[in-house]
Parts: C-alpha cells; structure tokens; sequence
C-alpha cells in the first residue's frame, strides 16, 4: 500500500518522569495538509522530532511511502525528503541567508577546474528560483541577523527546499508572527500543498486549522484522542476534545473572602522588541484573598503581562497601581520592597542563583537589609538561622542542608525553596508563573497547598498557568488572555473548562 506517504503506528516515547507519546498512530496522505493539534505539553513536537530522526521511539515503528525506516538523524531525515521548521529557528545569525540555506551541502564548484570551492553563485541562483516559485522573497545576500523573524522563518522553508524536502514539518510556525504574516504564511503553505507537497502542521490555533487543514489530529497529555476531518468538524469541537477531559486532582479550598483592593493594572499596553505590541489595553484588579489567574496559550502575553507588574519589562501605556502607589516606574528592588513577590516562570535563570548555596538562595531578595547586612558587613549567622527555618518550614529536602549548592537539587525542591522564599517577604500581593511546570505530583500538590494558604491569609495572588486544571482547580477569578488582549473576565465558578478552552482559542468572544 502506498496510498500513505509517512505512517507511525503504535508510537510510544518516555522522558524521565513522562511518557510524552503514549501508542500514537497517525498515517498520512501524500499531497494533504495534516494538522496535529494539542495543548502545551501534549507531545506534538516530540512526535515530529522522532520523524525527524531527532529522538527513537521507545515503540512503535515508522514507514515512509510503505517502507519500515529507522530514521536515525536529522540528515537521514533529510535523505528520507523529510524537512522540518522548528519552533525556535536553527540559523547562524552571522552567515548571509545563502550560507544558511547550503550550509551542510554545499555545492562544490572547481576553482580553476582542480580545487573545490563553494559555488555561492550558483546557489544564489537556485535559491533565487525557489523563492520565486514558492513566494518566498528573500534578499540571499543578506545577513540573518539583519533580518526580522518572518524573513528567518522563510529561511528556513527555503532550506528544506534546497534539500529537496516533499515532506515539510512545521512545529508552531505562526506563533511568532503577526496577523499579516500569518496570512502570508498559510497562502505558501496552500501554495507549497499545491505543487505536492505534503504539509503536518502544528499549531494550537484552531482557526488556522480550519484554514488551511485538511485533516486533524488531536492529541491530549500524549494520547491521540482523535483524527478529524477538518471540513466536517467545528473548531468549537476540536477545542472541546483538546481540552475536555475530567479535572485529574480535586483541590480543597474554603470559600474565598475577599478583601480590599491590592493590584490595579489599568490599561497597560507592552511592546516587544520589534516595536509590537504583545500586551494590548489590558486592566484588571485583584483583591485581598483573591486568586486571579491568567489562563491562555503560550505566547498570548501573559508573561509580559507578569513581566510588566514586577518591572521586568516596561510598560508603553497604562498605570500599575499597588495599594495606593502608583508604582509604574518603580525599579524591580523597589516593587518588592512595596509589597510583590514573584515565583517567575523560569526558576533556573530568573528565580535562584544555581551556584550558590540554599542559604544564600533563600535570603536573596533580603542579603542586603539587616539581619543579613549590618553596617555593610553580611552575617552569615543571619543566613544559616533564616535557611534553617525555611528549609524545616516548607519541608524543602537537599543533600547537604544550607550548604547544598541549589544546581544539585530536583526542580520539585528548587520551587519550594523559591515560594518559601517569596512567601516569607510578606508581600500583600503573590505572583506565581508556571509555579507547578515539570514538576511531580508530590511537589504539584505541597505548591498547590501553598498558594492557597496564601490566599487564606489574605494575599492577593496573580497565578498565570498554562495548565487549565490547575486554573479551574485554584482559581477564584479568572481571565483568558489571547493575541494580547484580556478576553474575558469572569468568577470561576461560572466559567466551565470547556468555555476557558474556547476563550483560549479564541473561538470566542466577547
Ligand atoms: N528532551 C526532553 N526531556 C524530558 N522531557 C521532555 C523532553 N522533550 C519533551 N519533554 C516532555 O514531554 C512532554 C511533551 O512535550 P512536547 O512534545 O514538547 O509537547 P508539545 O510540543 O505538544 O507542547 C512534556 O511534558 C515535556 O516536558
Ligand atoms: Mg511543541
């Protein structure tokens, strides 16, 4: 049979701690456009890695056009005419746009008929070619790191190309683009299906499925729930399947009191460093006693959204207001000291300093006001005292107690030792980010148990998830950010995970 050009029966791959393809079995036809489709974490990209030849799966076997391959490498990828564009661009920033697109095959032309030489003429000309035939305008000559993100992206459909790719993955491409170039994209997509091509898609946004997608695959915490047809199929179901699955862990919590008001965002609007904006016009406040919790897909500006209320990042527009401070452009240190901690999404680089010890980890939002400085001298009485505490506290376990130096640790650890930290700021208001990514059930739980003693004791608390369980698990407010913009804002026990779903999507609106 060779109606399918690429088959992956029964595919099982594990990851310490995690079984991210859990037997999936997809079969695609030579000439479509197939989409996978799931949440952050779902497998997508590791399924598309192992077809890349990037990983092996642990079971399950993989036939291209009928034949059973072992696709060992990327480069054997490539022999198989397999290509693949992944989420974060592989280019050399210094090297011109043709260095990238040959680089690894470079055409060998003879320099006066004896030495090989690298023929840039003649791959100029070729990838002059293709960028006409597909629309893929590109300047060859110049430099990566003179272009923007959509001119990379074209980069890298050209060196799948040049590679003579008839199989062209590609891991989430429009997430770092803006509408336009989104339109852009799936009209070369539509235009590279048309000259045969066969086109997997990934992506989390349902109405670019429904574009351009000729068939669907669904995949939820690394199963397959379903292959759909696209024409058939409303996004409304496909958001409903990716998302719609019972609650995994109930979560005791007492009825909320709320109290006054302690974050005001009135407005604010951030830009990325392409002059873009990533937050748009976005307000809203949280009380004493109140979880409000963020919930959107990667990439929908609930980061900048964190970023901007702990001053990470500036705002171009709108007001932050603490209390009654205006703290808008107030530097980092001065925000906490007005009342913010902050567990940020990236604990190893942002939240601990890996190569210091647990006692120097957990007093590093204080190390320079007494009891740990005096006179500018550091006690380090005060540190060992201080991590004691904590580590007995918030049962934070290590090898060698304070003296372990935290790049030792488990990500489970690490985080506890962070909210211990952050918790004993006494801020009035708690932002946790990801708080629970990576980590096993066991620290899941004690961090979910934190955080609601935090609201119990009054803190306002900012919880931006990925994950909607633990949103509809903790959350007694919640808005939905998409493109941008807040969506929606409504109490938690009216929204269903379903509709959250849907806001994500933006199938949606309000
Ligand atoms: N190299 C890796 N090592 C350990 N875990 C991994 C690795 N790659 C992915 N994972 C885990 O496997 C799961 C699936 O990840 P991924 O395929 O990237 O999901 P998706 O692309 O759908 O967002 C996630 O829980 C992720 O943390
Ligand atoms: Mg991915």
């Amino acid at each position: 049979m060779d109606e399918y050009i690429v088959e992956m029966r029964h595919i099982t791959k594990r990851f310490p701690g995690i079984v991210a393809n859990d037997d999936v079995s997809i079969a695609i036809k030579k000439g479509e456009i197939f989409a996978l489709l799931g949440e952050n974490g779902a497998g997508k990209s590791t399924l598309m890695s192992m077809l890349f030849g990037m990983y092996e799966p642990d079971e399950g076997e993989i036939l291209i056009r009928g034949e059973k391959v072992r696709i060992a490498s990327p480069a054997h990828a490539t022999q198989l005419s397999i290509g693949m564009v992944h989420q974060h661009f592989k280019l050399v920033e210094n090297y011109t746009i043709t260095e990238n697109i040959v680089l690894g095959q470079e055409p060998k032309a003879r320099l006066f008929g004896i030495l090989p030489a690298v023929d840039i003429k003649g791959s100029d000309k070729k990838i002059a070619e293709l960028s006409k035939r597909y629309g893929l305008e590109v300047d060859p000559r110049k430099k990566i790191e003179d272009v923007n993100v959509s001119t990379r992206q074209r980069v890298e459909i050209l060196k799948m190309l040049y590679r003579e790719a008839e199989i062209l993955i590609f891991d989430e491409p429009t997430a770092v683009l803006t509408p336009q170039e989104i339109e852009f994209l799936l009209d070369i997509i539509r235009g590279l299906r048309n000259a045969g091509k066969t086109i997997i898609l990934i992506t989390h946004k349902l109405e670019e499925i429904k574009k351009v997608a000729d068939r669907c695959a669904i995949l939820c915490r690394g199963k397959l729930i379903d292959v759909l047809d696209v024409a058939t199929t409303s996004t409304k179901t496909m958001a409903n399947m990716m998302v719609g699955r019972e609650v995994v862990f109930s979560i005791d919590k007492n009825p909320a009191k709320f109290g006054a008001e302690v974050l005001k965002v009135a407005n604010i609007t951030v830009k990325n460093q392409d002059g873009l904006p990533v937050v748009k016009n976005v307000s809203f406040s949280i009380r004493s006693g109140e979880i409000f919790a963020i919930a959107g897909v990667s990439g929908n500006g609930q980061t900048e959204v964190a970023d901007a209320i702990t001053g990470l990042i500036p705002v171009s527009g709108g007001k932050i207001f603490l209390k009654e401070t205006d703290i808008t452009n107030l530097s980092v240190r001065d925000r906490t000291l007005a009342g913010i901690s902050y567990i940020p999404e990236d604990r190893q680089e942002v939240g601990l300093v890996l190569d210091f010890n647990l006692a120097e980890n957990l007093a590093l939002k204080e190390y320079f006001r007494e009891p740990f400085c005096k006179k500018g001298v550091l006690q380090e009485e005060a540190f060992d005292e201080h991590g004691k505490k904590l580590i007995e506290n918030y049962d934070i376990r290590s090898g060698q107690g304070i003296e372990t130096v935290v790049r030792s640790m488990s990500g489970g650890n690490q985080q506890k030792a962070i909210i211990a930290r952050e918790i004993e700021l006494s801020s009035e208001l708690m932002i946790f980010v990801q708080p629970t990514r990576g980590l096993d059930i066991g620290a899941i739980e004690n961090i979910h148990r934190q955080i609601l003693t935090q609201r119990d004791a009054g803190r306002a608390i900012l919880l931006i998830s990925l994950e909607l369980d633990e949103i509809i698990g903790l959350a007694d407010t919640i808005g939905v950010m998409y493109n941008g913009e807040m969506l929606n804002i409504a109490p938690a026990e009216t929204l269903t995970a379903n509709q959250v779903g849907e806001f994500m999507m933006g199938v949606k609106s309000v």
